[in-house]
């Protein structure tokens, strides 16, 4: 019986002091297994006199009882204090500040140019594309700008070959919508446009955005209708001071080219910044796509996109729009 006291003490004492599941589980199978000291303990009750057995037996099942009990109550400890440890050296350090994510925003020139599709369409205008890389005979010679006509000189083109150019205005585009289109048209061409230019107003790529109406009586009216209403909306300003400048295009007669006051101007000395061209579309123009003269007019204008984004956010240099400097830029967002 003494052994079997100190025996319990024995194993108490070693499952208490253990750190270990693993090592728990060999001292599950030290006292408990089926060779273990406990069972062993069980199969000797023979060998006892009949009169002790039962005493025994039941300390035994006793001991076997508080051994299981103490097992599994280290267990439990063990493995809590496991996840425990985990949680500490897996745990995530939110105190770090975040990369943050930087939100992007519209160039100024592309929110330019949708703020002017907007108006259009809104009158019933289509938007129209054409191609970058022209030929002669839509960029000058359908336009009534034959070779070696003076206006040639005008446009500091630069060609490729002969033939091939890059296209110097959008007017380029009318050609393609009349002559795959029959009136009523009433199209913008919105797109890049080049020309061997550079200083503060001029730069050698630039946008602009032709505009062709041709129906039956279109007159100048009309034209000069929607350019005033379309500067006053993009403007935002009913008192806009807005000039109508006569002017040349070969393709249009008679012709006008348009100057928005500056901001910066007063009454005594008005700055003014030229920002579209327009007119009546030319006969010869017309004739060159077979559209009939007798029967339809037109108007025509070309606007200069950067113009109207230097003039409405007062930038001094265009060619500000093209550097690419996000302190510049991020002042649009
Ligand atoms: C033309 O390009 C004509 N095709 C416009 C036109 C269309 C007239 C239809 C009649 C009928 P102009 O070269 O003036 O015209 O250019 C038109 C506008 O583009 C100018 O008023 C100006 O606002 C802008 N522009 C011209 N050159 C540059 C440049 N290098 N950089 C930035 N904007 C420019
Ligand atoms: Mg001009």
């Amino acid at each position: 019986m003494t052994d079997l006291n100190s025996l319990e003490v024995q194993a108490l004492k070693e499952i208490q002091s253990t750190c270990e599941v693993d090592a728990l589980e060999s001292l599950r199978v030290q006292y408990l297994g089926k060779k273990g000291v406990l069972t062993e303990k069980l199969k000797e009750l023979g060998k006892l006199p009949k009169e002790q057995r039962r005493e025994a037996g039941q300390k035994i099942n006793l001991i076997k009882a508080s051994v299981q009990q103490a097992l599994e109550e280290k267990k439990i400890k063990l493995v809590e204090s496991a996840i425990a440890e985990k949680l500490k050296c897996e745990a995530l350090d939110i105190t770090l500040p975040g990369r943050g994510q930087s939100l992007g925003s519209l160039h100024p020139i592309t929110h330019t140019l949708a703020r002017i599709e907007e108006y259009f369409r809104r009158h019933g205008f289509v938007v129209e594309e054409g191609p970058e890389i022209e030929d002669e005979f839509h960029n000058f010679e359908a336009l009534n700008i034959p070779d070696h006509h003076p206006a040639r000189a005008m446009h500091d083109t630069f060609y490729f070959d002969d033939k091939l150019l890059l296209r110097t205005h959008t007017s380029s585009v009318q050609i393609h919508v009349m002559q795959e289109q029959k009136p009523p048209i009433r199209i913008i061409a919105p797109g890049r446009v080049y020309r061997c230019d550079s200083d503060p107003t001029h730069s050698p790529m630039f946008h602009q955005v032709e505009g062709l109406l041709v129906d039956e009586q279109v007159s100048f009216v009309d034209l000069k209708g929607i350019i005033i209403e379309f500067l006053q909306t993009f403007f935002e300003d009913e008192n806009l001071k807005i000039r109508f400048r006569p002017s040349y295009f070969p393709f249009t007669e008679p012709s006008a080219e348009i100057d928005i006051a500056m901001a910066n101007s007063n009454s005594k000395n008005t700055k003014w910044l030229e920002v579209m061209g327009c007119g009546m579309v030319h006969p010869a123009v017309f004739e060159k796509v077979g559209v009939d003269t007798n029967k339809y007019s037109g108007y025509a204008f070309g606007l200069g996109v950067e113009r109207l984004a230097m003039l409405r956010y007062q930038v001094n240099d265009l060619r500000l729009f093209f550097e690419n400097d996000l302190r510049f830029l991020q002042q649009f967002a």
